[in-house]
């Protein structure tokens, strides 16, 4: 695994509370995410990131961190998580941590005592305000939940800032004692194993906040310390942004200069191609991706995009112009409660796609031939679904399913002691939905998915090449586009529609070898050199190798 291993991996999203419980306390911990190791490994993914598994009052699923140097003890212990990277790393997976430093839970320590006593050390790691703000009621990312940016503390005296919920206290990244500590944390991490960070909220770290000014000024010096610091102590580590900004801002978190290298974030999640990619799904028409790929933006040469469909927040929809949003809510969250904060679908991706296997593959088919780095959250690759009964988010957070046994497999405790509930009943209850009956089936969607991810990684150009639109007349369902690298080059066909169409693409450049389907959804004449007469099943995808080099 080289330096720039990111740019060839795939990353697969654990929940370590709802993936395997080996004591039967009900909640998932390291030691059951250790057994199975080698699922993920025939899996084939090479990257673990895991949300939050810090001591918490677990009011944001864990995203409300009360110690930065602690597991929560459910999970098991700091021997346990070193344990954890060394075993993923002999298999070759490296292990990536949710670093949420924008806000501490209210229950830190920090935050307790700074609201205790003006003179606390720990007063200015916060961001206060005497008076009550004028934009007290801006800028909140939960709407219909959380109404202020800015909550009054009766013990404080004063007024604190949330971003999020109003037991999220913001750090103040203003104060250099704030960014000592949380570079401790990071070497810390680091020490234990760590490979890297995904960065809760990137842009509201760096934001700089004060009353009356909303948004505030970023201050980017506090991603490149981040970046020196960090490949100081680990090389290969490194920094995945979530950062759900404008377009035009995304590149200045991977790096400083228009013109240079990549000297912030390695990796930046694609929130601008997310929505495309439903869109189109919801319209069956290729329009909205043509359209994100020929106006991508290049982020500096050593960045890459990583691309998902679902992760463990709601489907975020608000990129999308009203009328698109509209299209993608009928086609994927019929119902209202299937909608949340009148932005996104709390919904997983088999359902959102009514179970249909040839629709599902096309999906997943799509997001690895797009450029960068694919995640993958747990539980997607068997089609697992979600409990609308569930509280918001909660409904797409359940346990996994690995067998049709007691708790799906996930624990042995009593039903009523699980974190969450197991999903037992309809069509994407465990019994129908689950590891072992798709390990069993060599036409199961499991297999289909490893083989995916396998395929994948035999096609290094999708996540290093340069990508461009293949620009012939094609039915309007139809994405032709292509890859080329040192590694080899590639033409990717993705139809949209679920009727069969014939395309004609014609000779191609860089084409030195007789050009061979490499992932297909079914059984198709072998391509010819001019590309012609080539067809595509309702929902069907060929990846077709043009070129392949030894040099890499
Ligand atoms: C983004 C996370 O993905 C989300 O789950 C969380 O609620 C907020 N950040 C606050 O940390």
């Amino acid at each position: 695994m080289g330096e720039r291993w990111y740019q060839e991996a795939v990353i697969y999203c654990v929940e370590v509370g709802t993936f395997q419980d080996s004591n039967g306390d009900g909640r998932g911990d390291f030691r059951g995410l250790i057994s199975r190791l080698d699922y993920l490994s025939r899996l084939g993914v090479s990257c673990l990131w895991l949300n939050p598994i810090h001591p918490s009052p677990w009011r944001d699923n864990g995203y409300d961190i009360s110690d930065y140097y602690a597991v929560d003890p459910a999970f098991g212990s700091l021997g346990d998580f070193a344990e954890l990277t060394r075993r993923a790393r002999e298999r070759g997976i490296r292990v990536v941590l949710d670093l949420v430093v924008n806000h501490t839970s209210d229950q830190h320590p920090w935050f307790r005592d700074a609201c205790s006593n003006p003179e606390s050390p720990f007063r200015d790691w916060y961001i206060w305000s005497s008076d009550e703000p004028a934009d007290r009621h801006q800028g909140t990312v939960f709407p219909g939940e959380q109404t202020e940016t800015w909550t009054y503390d009766q013990q404080a005296g004063a007024w604190y800032f949330h971003r999020f919920y109003d037991f999220q206290p913001d750090l103040n990244w203003s104060n250099p004692e704030v960014r000592a500590e949380i570079q401790k944390v990071m070497a810390f991490w680091l020490a234990l194993g760590a490979s890297g960070f995904r960065i809760d909220a990137a842009p509201f770290v760096i934001e700089q906040t004060t009353p009356g000014v909303d948004p505030g000024p970023s201050d980017f010096s506090i991603l490149d310390s981040w970046r020196h610091e960090t490949q100081w102590q680990t090389g290969d580590s490194v920094l995945l942004c979530e950062a759900n900004v404008a377009p035009t801002l995304v590149g200045r978190y991977a790096g400083s200069r228009s013109d240079g290298p990549a000297d912030r974030a390695q990796m930046m999640f694609d929130f601008v191609l997310n929505p495309k990619m439903w869109l189109a799904l919801a319209r069956n028409d290729a329009e909205p991706l043509i359209e994100a790929l020929t106006t991508a933006i290049v982020l500096p040469p050593g960045a890459q995009w990583v691309t998902f469909l679902r992760n463990h927040d709601e489907l975020d929809l608000s990129r999308l112009t009203e009328e698109q949003r509209g299209d993608a809510f009928k086609a994927f969250a019929p119902r209202a409660e299937m909608r949340l904060y009148g932005r996104g679908i709390r919904r997983r991706l088999a359902p959102m796609l009514k179970g249909d296997r040839r629709h599902i593959e096309l999906a997943y088919a799509l997001q690895f031939a797009m450029p960068g780095t694919p995640a993958v959250r747990y539980g997607e690759e068997i089609g697992m679904g979600e409990d609308l009964a569930l509280d918001g988010r909660e409904a797409l957070r359940t346990p996994m399913q690995w067998d049709d046994g007691p708790n799906a497999g996930f624990s042995t405790a009593d039903r009523a002691e699980l974190t969450r509930p197991v999903i037992t009943r309809g069509r994407f209850g465990a019994k129908q939905v689950n590891v072992r009956a798709q390990q069993r089936d060599p036409n199961s969607l499991l297999r289909w998915f490893e083989n995916l991810v396998h395929t994948l990684r035999e096609a290094p150009e999708i996540g290093t090449g340069r990508c461009s639109v293949v620009d012939v007349p094609l039915p309007r369902s139809v994405l032709a586009h292509r890859f080329d690298a040192p590694a080899g080059s590639i033409l990717l066909l993705h139809n949209l529609a679920d009727a069969s169409v014939t395309v004609d693409i014609g000779e191609l450049s860089g084409m030195d070898t007789r050009p061979y389907d490499l992932l297909v959804d079914g059984p198709y004449a072998a391509p010819t050199a001019r590309l012609a007469g080539l067809e595509l099943h309702g929902w069907g995808y060929r990846w077709i190798r043009l070129r392949r080099s030894d040099q890499r």
